[in-house]
Formats: structure tokens, sequence, C-alpha cells
């Protein structure tokens, strides 16, 4: 068993009309696909919420940097398909590539503040990617409710930032991280290393959880941060792109931690 795929805006907007006249909540997660317990959390909230749920499977190569990464993207729709229906999502919703990017398209989404620094230092154009992606998937599906996942925090917020200021009625969950059990986030990305940089990888959380703690605990941030960054490099990541302490309700760097935060941080492994 799987769930209906929808391919095309127009059939995408007459199931969503015809939900809205039963006067149903309708609520969309939307995913580049490859699906994990992850984005299988995300559909959990948006049913415990909303009558109806679009999940949306999209690659959306304007947000990637690299076209090796593009290509390497994990795609397994059937698969996506069934493991959407025994939880009773409603509709698998992937787009042609035509519906989202028509001949001749020239409208880019560009979110500032929120989207400069951390990821939007070192992946030039990702999140106008993201913001101009999302725009499109929330007017297609003019869904009530959205779901992201706090994994990508910084994309939690440029979202957030985007629907708040376009103006477009929708109201936007965050769903904590899913781990595997040794504390890798799980990531759609993961099935790529190798079975050494799989072992090394829980690292990169289990060094961030300890330096949360001794944040806590008042230690100085900057010291912190440095031992920490050290302590990737010595596990087997490549290098630390960014490593920083952020305010959690607005993204502003922290140099002292005087109100709630987040740890965040991207490294290269393999
Ligand atoms: P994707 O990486 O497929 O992730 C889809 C959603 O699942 C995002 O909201 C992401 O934060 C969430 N997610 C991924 N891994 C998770 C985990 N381990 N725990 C909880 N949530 C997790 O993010 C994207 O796609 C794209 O940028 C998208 C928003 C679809 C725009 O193209």
């Amino acid at each position: 068993m799987s769930v209906p795929i929808v391919r095309t805006v127009a059939e995408l907007r007459a199931t969503v009309a015809e939900w809205r006249r039963e006067g149903a909540r309708v609520g969309v997660v939307p995913t580049m696909g490859a699906l994990h317990e992850g984005h299988l959390s995300l559909v959990r909230a948006a049913l415990a919420k909303a009558e109806r749920v679009i999940v949306t499977l999209f690659v959306n190569p304007r947000q990637f940097n690299s076209a090796a990464d593009l290509a390497a993207y994990p795609r397994t729709e059937e698969v996506d398909a069934e493991k959407l229906a025994p939880l009773g999502a409603h509709i698998l919703y992937t787009p042609d590539a035509g519906e989202i990017y028509p001949d001749g398209f020239a409208t880019a989404v560009t979110v500032s503040g929120v989207s400069e620094g951390l990821c939007g230092a070192f992946r030039p154009g990702h999140f106008d990617g993201v913001a101009t992606v999302v725009a499109k998937l929330f007017l297609q599906t003019a869904a009530d409710l959205a779901f992201f996942g706090e994994k990508d925090f910084q994309q939690l917020h440029v979202v957030r930032r985007m629907a708040r200021d376009l103006d477009i009625p929708i109201e936007i969950a965050a769903c904590p991280t899913v781990r595997e059990s040794d504390g890798l986030a799980l990531s759609s990305r993961n099935v790529r290393l190798t079975p050494e940089e799989r072992q090394a990888a829980p690292r990169l959380a289990s060094i961030l959880f300890a330096s949360a703690a001794r944040i806590v605990d008042g230690r100085p941030v900057s010291a912190v941060l440095a031992e920490a960054r050290a302590a990737i490099l010595e596990a087997g990541y490549r290098n630390a792109e960014y490593l920083e302490l952020r305010a959690e309700d607005d993204l502003k760097p922290l140099e002292v931690f005087d109100r709630p935060a987040r740890l965040l941080a991207a490294a290269w492994l393999g």
C-alpha cells in the first residue's frame, strides 16, 4: 500500500479545495524525500494537528551548492510513498520540475538577516533556493500548518521570517531532532557515509551535547567553543565550517549565555 501521488498543481488545488469544503485543516510537511524517522516524526506531528496532511517531495536543484551533491542525493519515491501509507498521510505531492520552475521562471525569494552567517555564509544562494521553493509549496498547497525539523535550525528561522514577511497565512511548527541511538541526527545523506565515517559521525553530537552542558555550567563560551572545534577535528571530521552559540528566538550570536540558546555547527565528514 502507498499513498496517492499527485504531480500537478491543478490536481493538488482541486484536492485541497475539496478538503476545505469539508472544513478540514490542512497540514504540509515539505521534504526532499529519502524519508527516514525524522521526516516521519514531522508527519505524525502534522496528523496530530490537521485532519488532512500533504507530504511534499521535491529535490530542489536551486538549494544545492554542488552538482555532485545534487546528483548523489538519494531518490526513493516508491519506498517513500509506502512508508507514508501506514501513518495515514493523505497525499504525496511530488511535482514535476515544470510545476515548480516553469519555463522563464525569474523570481527568487531572499530573506536577509536570519539567512546570513552559519550555513548562509558557506552555501551561497542556498537559503534563496529554500525560501523560494518553500514559498511556492506554501502557496500551491494553501496549507494552514507546516512542520519543520529543528535539525535545520537556521532553515526553520528563514521559513518563519519568509511566511511572516509575505503574509502567507500558515502556522509553522518546529519539531525536535530525531537521532540514532548513538546520537547521530537522522539525515537522508547519512547513507553516503562509509562504515568508518558512520562510526565517527556521532562524535559531533556528543561533543555538542557536552559543550552545551559546560556552557550551562557557566564556563566561558569562547573557550568551550575552541575546545569543541579541536575535538571535532580530533574525532575525524575534515573541518568545522562553523560552531556557534546563537539565541533560540532570533538567531543572534551570543558571546555570553544569558538567554535560551542553541549550539549550531556544520562539519565535513567524507
Ligand atoms: P529535507 O532535508 O528532506 O528535510 C525535510 C524536513 O525534515 C525538514 O524540516 C528537516 O528539518 C526535517 N528533518 C530532517 N532530518 C530530521 C531529523 N533527524 N529530525 C527531525 N526533523 C528532521 O529540509 C529540506 O528537506 C528542504 O530544505 C526543504 C525544506 C524540503 C525545501 O526544499
